[in-house]
């Protein structure tokens, strides 16, 4: 079965689709009948919208959600700067540019932190504020967020990759579980909260700037393949509440939140004296999902040669700068037949006007997993090659490529999906990142 077989059994519903328009009650009747905007909404709601995209931007592009709730989100004190242990969290001011290849054994990880105050930021091209370019950031979380506490991107959509563990993700329209060998996506401006049902939990985020991620296009493989649309699920609301005589209440009016954002690349935080989980129906096109890589549909070579390795792209946004460019292509590498005759099964050597981020999801990560041993990737490094560095095998692995048979075999260790993230732009890399590397190499500021 194209399904991961999880540790951790399922706990939630959810609707089924890529970029569809969803309707979800956690009441029925919550979502009013035609009109959005109501002069009185049902439940004693409030209306209120967030748009992920300009009010114009071309339909298939358009991402519009209307939400229905008990207490408006403007109803909070104002933001302050908000401090968390790790301060490179929001150390992207010092950002630096080699021409050099990097290869991390391992991010260094606090020992006492939350998904948000664990995050630090590996590397970063372009400004949120312009909205270009995106941000490589890793988590590794030990506890579970404060309980009156929520987070949301005012910069970019959150693309999550758990390396281990599970997230269970309370988000303003409803709860979503994301186990390893899953990815979720929380658009930007979405509150939620982050606990942890199995202990810690760590893995990569990309933070995409610049529009929103889309399936990428089909072209000769025709109408399906890849990730396909029914296997990305979306949360069906859910709110802290009740219905008393015909009207939402939440449960504990005048409990205090903190409501964390990432505005600019830094943290602001505010207080207000009502749950942010308080939207009892919702409908639209901009809400967050989640997608397991094992009902990844990949397609490979099946007489001799590698196709271009976009044929592993699960998601891409696209660039508005040259077509066929993106500001993050997202791919999986996934287990899978090689059968190539007479081929270098490897990755030939290489260099990329695109830059190449690479990291392993490991199911086994073990010390004594020989997967641990003497591979590129240990289950929690990475790999990157900016725009025209030189990349491929080293020579034991070059020679074994050359000599290797080339029967059909089934590449299937671990499971190990490889992920990459892809850009058109140079990453610059934080201190964080190039302390992680032990590498001494020079480096020019980023402008
Ligand atoms: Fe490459």
């Amino acid at each position: 079965m194209p399904v991961t077989q999880f540790a951790v059994e399922e706990k939630y519903e959810y609707l089924e689709g890529f970029g569809c328009y969803h309707s979800s009650e956690a009441v029925k009747g919550a979502n009013p009948v035609a009109i959005n905007s109501p002069q009185k909404p049902p439940l004693g709601l409030n209306t209120e919208r967030i748009s992920g995209s300009s009010f114009t931007a071309p339909r298939a592009e358009n991402q519009q959600t209307w939400l229905y709730r008990v207490v408006p989100s403007l109803d909070h004190a104002d933001f302050g700067t908000h401090s968390v242990p790790n301060e490179q969290s929001v150390a992207d001011k010092q950002l630096k540019l080699t021409p050099n290849a990097f290869l991390w054994q391992n991010f260094p990880v606090p020992a006492d932190a939350d998904f948000v105050s664990s995050q630090q930021l590996i590397a970063k091209n372009g400004d949120p504020t312009t909205k270009t370019g995106c941000a490589y950031l890793v988590f590794s979380a030990t506890k579970d967020m404060a309980e009156h506490e929520a987070f949301f991107s005012s910069d970019g959509d959150y693309l999550i990759v758990p390396q281990a563990g599970t997230l269970d993700i309370q988000t303003e329209l409803g709860r979503l579980l994301v186990r390893q060998n899953e990815f979720a996506v929380i658009p930007r401006g979405i509150r939620y909260r982050v606990t942890l049902p199995t202990g810690l939990a760590r893995g990569l985020i990309v933070e995409l700037y610049q529009g929103h991620f889309q399936l990428p296009e089909l072209g000769p493989i025709g109408s399906s393949s890849l990730a396909g649309v029914r296997d990305f699920q979306v949360p069906k609301a859910y709110f802290d509440g009740k219905i008393e005589n015909g009207v939402a209440v939440i449960n504990h009016p005048d409990q205090e939140w903190t409501i964390v954002t990432k505005f600019a690349g830094t943290l602001f935080s505010c207080k207000q004296t009502h749950t942010p989980f308080d939207v009892v129906g919702w409908n639209g096109t901009y809400y967050p999902y989640k997608f397991d890589f094992a009902r990844f549909c990949v397609l490979g070579s099946v007489l001799f040669d590698h196709p271009d390795p976009s044929i592993f792209t699960v998601l891409t946004a696209p660039s508005n700068r040259q077509a066929g460019t993106a500001v993050i292509d997202f791919a999986v590498i996934p287990p899978r037949w090689s059968v190539m005759e007479g081929t270098y099964w490897a990755p030939y050597f290489h260099r990329n006007c695109m830059s190449e981020f690479a990291f392993p999801v490991v199911g086994d990560q073990s010390p004594g997993n020989p997967l641990s041993q003497g591979r590129r990737f240990l289950p929690f490094g990475g790999l990157l090659n900016n725009p025209m560095v030189p990349h491929g095998m080293d020579p034991a692995r070059h020679e074994e490529a050359r000599e290797r048979s080339t029967a059909p075999e089934k590449v299937d260790d671990g499971p190990f999906f490889l992920c990459l993230f892809e850009t058109e732009a140079t990453m610059a890399l934080s201190e964080y990142a190039l302390k992680a590397s032990g590498k001494k190499v020079e480096t020019v500021p980023k402008l």
